[in-house]
């Protein structure tokens, strides 16, 4: 047994961090020790920078189902650099198992973890997310609590072969389902299919909103340089977990807080990279509340403006052919940075100590590949997004036009309703429900407030007596979100939402609609004097809860255009806009 002896007091100890008010805090600090060595932790262990580690290993998530293998690697990193590793769970939010949406529960998830690292002590954090919510959670609650943080990402599944077709989630579970639906496909295939479009354990496969997190996050220098791309279950990712617990002690020693690092010109990078990777809609509401945290607004003008001048240059599902685990063969994230050096900025801070300009210049060098076009080809000349604007979204509407049919993006058409989710499924495939391929579908009440929390329910699916006849894509309007693995003429984020009384609570079924992506507008064609009728006929209830988490989210949420956070959460001051 080794004889206990007192340490001088290292003041830069992690363990001092935030003790716990007993009014005297020698004997907090005591207490605290004792504690720890509960679970045979010596004071040599204790003088040591401590890096918390937010763990999201969940039975629920199989998005994270490589957590323990992950955190052996992280932790070993964290120890041979000098550091000692302690992990806590926070909430993991997986898309499939959360109800009633992934999106309720993500301001909740970014509550626990900044909470979370406030309340303990850490000199820095490492933040284990992946799944689409997850990350988005961390870095809100990154950003709140201002301490060093570094974001580890769980990585990619592999893809899967169904009778010769590879397959990913989940732009081919669409797919298939759809083919399902259109009675393509008989029971029997859609069963076999089901056991191979989730092949590993790892996020979804193509640009959905977990992979345009990924780049994102590395775009804004959050993660070491690579760390984006590795599928979950590879040798690489346990590299870079390993390389992420060394970097979070530098940034302990360092205290090179997070402030430093998302900067209006790291959001900039990160809006740009959302646009050249053709990345999931959802990345916008969530840069948007990142960016809330630190007292920045983004611009949605800006971001039009942005997207004109950005090209798709990355060839993944759904806006093209590859997946994951193929980017990342062709270099990652190096290689699509490099292409679009000359419109980032390359000035701006990572976790390494570095700037993103030195970082890209580091890399690897470009070999032959075909996942990541140069400028001169690319995918989609101008970017995947564009942001609407009319008297349908007086705050603004976004639709992802590379996945959509370049056929529907000028059209006028006239309007079939829904007034909720549950209309939409009750009705949308009836036979005698009065649908033609020209009209335009439109889904009230899936916004913020109206479902809550905006599910994905955007992506509505082509009415079945259609769909049987070949019809492929509609125009579709509404005040939702849709998967970042979905595609099709599709408009989303109408804002205000329905349910607070925007514009599109008042259309009825037979008006005309006119959307016209070149003049970005969307517009409903009924005169203002009989939407005023309507409004004085049916006026707007918004909705209320009687307690708990519910009864907190209806009172505080903000529309899409403020990241769908808390008010409350948001920075007390602002500070500026995302610069275009
Ligand atoms: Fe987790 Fe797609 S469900 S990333
Ligand atoms: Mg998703």
């Amino acid at each position: 047994m080794s004889r206990s002896k007192t340490p001088p007091p290292n003041p830069a100890s992690g363990l001092r961090k935030g003790l716990t008010s007993y009014g005297d805090n020698e004997f907090s600090l005591f207490l605290r020790k004792a504690f720890i060595k509960g679970a045979g932790y010596t004071d040599t262990a204790l003088d040591r920078p401590v890096i918390g580690i937010a763990d999201t290993g969940s039975a629920y998530n199989p998005c994270h189902g490589n957590m323990p293998m992950l955190l052996e690697a992280l932790k070993r990193g964290i120890m041979l650099a000098g550091g000692l590793p302690m992990e806590f769970p926070t909430i993991s939010v997986h898309e499939s198992f959360a109800f009633p949406t992934s999106m309720y529960l993500r301001n909740l998830m970014s509550m626990d973890t900044e909470e979370m690292i406030r309340a303990q002590p850490m000199d820095a954090v490492v933040l284990v997310g992946g799944c689409d919510k997850t990350v988005p959670a961390q870095l809100m609650a990154a950003a709140s609590a201002g301490i060093p943080a570094i974001e580890l990402i769980t990585g990619s599944m592999l893809t899967g072969s169904h009778r010769g077709d590879r397959v990913g989630a989940c732009t081919d579970c669409r797919r298939y389902w759809a083919r399902y639906r259109a009675a393509e496909i008989d029971a029997q295939e859609i069963v076999d299919v089901n056991d191979q479009l989730v092949a590993s354990v790892g996020t979804c496969s193509v640009m959905g909103t977990a992979s345009t997190m990924a780049c994102v996050a590395e775009a804004l220098g959050m993660t070491v340089p690579g760390g984006a791309t590795p599928p979950a279950v590879t040798a690489d990712r346990m590299r870079i977990a390993e390389q992420t617990g060394a970097q979070a002690v530098w940034l302990a020693r360092q205290q090179l807080t997070v402030d430093r690092i998302l900067t209006p010109d790291a959001f900039h990078n990160a809006l740009r990279v959302l646009l050249a990777i053709g990345g999931s809609t959802n990345g916008i509401v969530h840069l948007a509340a990142i960016a809330g945290r630190l007292g920045l607004d983004l611009d949605l003008d800006a971001l039009d403006r942005m997207g004109r001048e950005t090209p798709v240059l990355l060839d993944l599902k759904p806006s093209g052919q590859h997946y994951m685990e193929d980017f990342h063969k062709a270099g990652g994230m190096a290689c699509l940075l490099r292409e679009l050096a000359p419109l980032l900025r390359l000035d701006a801070l990572t976790v390494t100590g570095r700037t993103l300009g030195e970082e890209i210049a580091a890399a690897a060098p470009a070999h032959r590949q075909d996942v990541v076009k140069p400028r001169t080809d690319p995918i989609y000349p101008q970017g995947a997004i564009a942001v609407l604007r009319g008297n349908l979204a007086p705050g603004g509407a976004i639709i992802k036009q590379s996945a959509a049919d370049a056929g529907l993006m000028e059209h006028e058409g006239r309007a079939v309703v829904f007034e909720d989710a549950a209309d939409l499924a009750a009705r949308i495939d009836r036979d005698d429900l009065d649908v033609e391929p020209d009209d335009m579908l439109v889904l009230k009440n899936i916004g913020p407030k109206g479902a809550p929390g905006m599910p994905e329910a955007g992506y509505i699916p082509i009415p079945r007596k259609l769909a049987q006849r070949g019809v492929k894509d509609m125009v579709r309007i509404s005040d939702g979100r849709m998967s970042g693995t979905a595609f099709g003429t599709i408009v989303l984020h109408v804002t205000p939402e329905s349910a607070i009384g925007g514009p599109l609570a008042l259309v009825e079924n037979g008006d005309r609609i006119r959307l016209s992506v070149a003049r970005r507008e969307l517009d409903l064609l009924v005169p203002q004097a009989e939407l005023e009728r309507r409004r004085q006929q049916h006026p707007c209830v918004a909705p209320t809860a009687e307690r708990g988490y519910k009864k907190l989210f209806l009172d505080s949420v903000t529309q899409a255009d403020r990241g769908v956070d808390f008010d409350f959460l948001r920075a007390a001051h602002t500070r500026g806009s995302i610069p275009d």
